[in-house]
């Protein structure tokens, strides 16, 4: 399928062969142990226990895989398999380089248990300026990153981390393999949240690694044998069938954003805009020639905590929610999770809703938001997508 477009890439990947009387995605199977053979054992099927063995699962790693151009093994949650892809490669006394704007869980994860267990943990701006690779494992890029949408030039980074001997992982979260195909540009590995954009309906959690060496590939896979993270039949089935419409839900998602950062661009009460698919955007001049499309997110601020608040109680097509890249449009303000960003900083995910709505309903919501209301309801700190 690799000759085709991506709308029919996606409807098409990882199905079964055409056969008379079979469904086009055959149906989740539930199981944990598998018949064997009495004689042979398990050397006679490619199934022998759960915890390894999916045919499910298989063929939603056939399906991300042909999408990201390599193979692919799927995990139960994004975070699953980036802390799996981290304790699988680095081992003590290697040195890890990792986004200071990223994900904010996978810093915590660096510093609480890398550091731990004697790996040296640096932080590098997505936008730059790097350090030396010189003696560096792994390097971990996050590009567009989340929150804040910075990109990476992911080529020219790898190219520099390869000769220095580093390996080099991409967090495909934010872009998705219709985005941008990391293995293409250059990385060693991709490694993503299939919760977000590349499942996209806001029902499931799911996580996957993909690449090109079976010498990499391998201790990921015994890794998640082993600390049994890999997701359920059920998930991984609405996983594969969600992804047939994955060009279609970003094509809308990708056409909202632009609408969205043309209204709030134009607006003085909103601050601080970022879009990478913005031509006066900073991160403009790399994601325009990186990446094969512009994802469905942006971030602002509207300067307090109240204020988005009142944002958020006045849309009518915008929910009060975490996560992104889903059908429904949501926002989120990070700093109430103990993201370390701005108090009024609001993440925005275009959802597929009609265009003029979405803009009209937003542009109300930002008008109303400017009058005085209640205040915000103080929340714990929990950290969360
Ligand atoms: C860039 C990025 N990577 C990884 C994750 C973790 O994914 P999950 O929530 O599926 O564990 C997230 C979640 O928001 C994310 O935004």
């Amino acid at each position: 399928m690799t000759d085709f477009h991506d709308g029919t890439r996606c409807v098409h990947a990882g199905l079964p062969a055409p056969a008379p009387g079979e469904p086009f995605l055959p149906g989740p199977v539930f199981a944990a142990p598998y018949h064997l053979d009495p004689w042979q054992g398990p050397a006679a099927t490619p199934n022998g226990y759960g915890r390894p063995d999916n045919p499910t699962r298989r063929l939603l790693e056939a399906a991300i895989g042909e999408l990201e151009g390599g193979d692919c093994r799927v995990f139960a949650s994004g975070q699953a398999a980036i802390t799996g892809l981290l304790l699988a490669l680095l081992r003590p006394g290697d040195s890890v380089l990792l986004p200071a704007d990223g994900y904010f869980p996978v810093r915590a994860f660096a510093t609480d248990t890398l550091e731990g267990i004697g790996v040296r943990v640096q932080f590098a701006p997505t936008a730059g300026p790097y350090p030396s690779f010189e003696g560096v494992r792994l390097v971990l890029l996050e590009t567009p990153a989340n929150p804040g949408l910075d990109v990476v030039d992911v080529a020219d980074l790898a190219a520099r981390a390869h000769a220095a001997g580093a390996l080099v992982a991409v967090d495909n979260t934010t872009a998705t393999p219709l985005g941008q195909r990391p293995l293409d540009l250059g990385a060693d590995l991709v490694v993503a949240s299939g919760t977000k954009a590349l499942t996209g309906h806001s029902d499931l959690l799911l996580g996957y690694v993909a690449g090109r060496s079976a010498d990499l590939l391998d201790p990921i896979t015994a890794w998640r044998t082993t600390t049994g993270a890999v997701p359920g039949a059920f998930d991984a089935w609405l996983a594969h069938r969600s992804l047939a419409t994955l060009d279609l839900r970003l094509a809308r998602q990708t056409a909202n954003a632009e609408a969205l950062a043309r209204l709030l661009a134009g607006r003085a009460d909103v601050t601080g805009l970022r879009w990478p698919g913005r031509p006066e955007d900073p991160a403009y001049p790399v994601a325009s020639v990186q990446m094969r499309r512009m994802p469905g997110v942006l971030s602002f601020d509207l300067g307090d905590a109240d204020r988005v608040a009142r944002f958020l109680d006045a849309a009518r097509l915008v929910a009060a929610a975490t996560s992104f890249g889903g059908l429904h449009t949501t926002a989120d303000r990070r700093a109430q999770w103990g993201d370390d960003t701005a108090p009024g900083f609001v993440r925005l995910s275009c959802g597929v809703e009609d265009t003029a709505d979405l803009v009209s309903d937003i542009a109300a919501a930002l008008d109303a938001s400017l009058a005085e209301g209640p205040a915000a309801e103080p929340g714990g700190v929990i950290r969360a997508g």
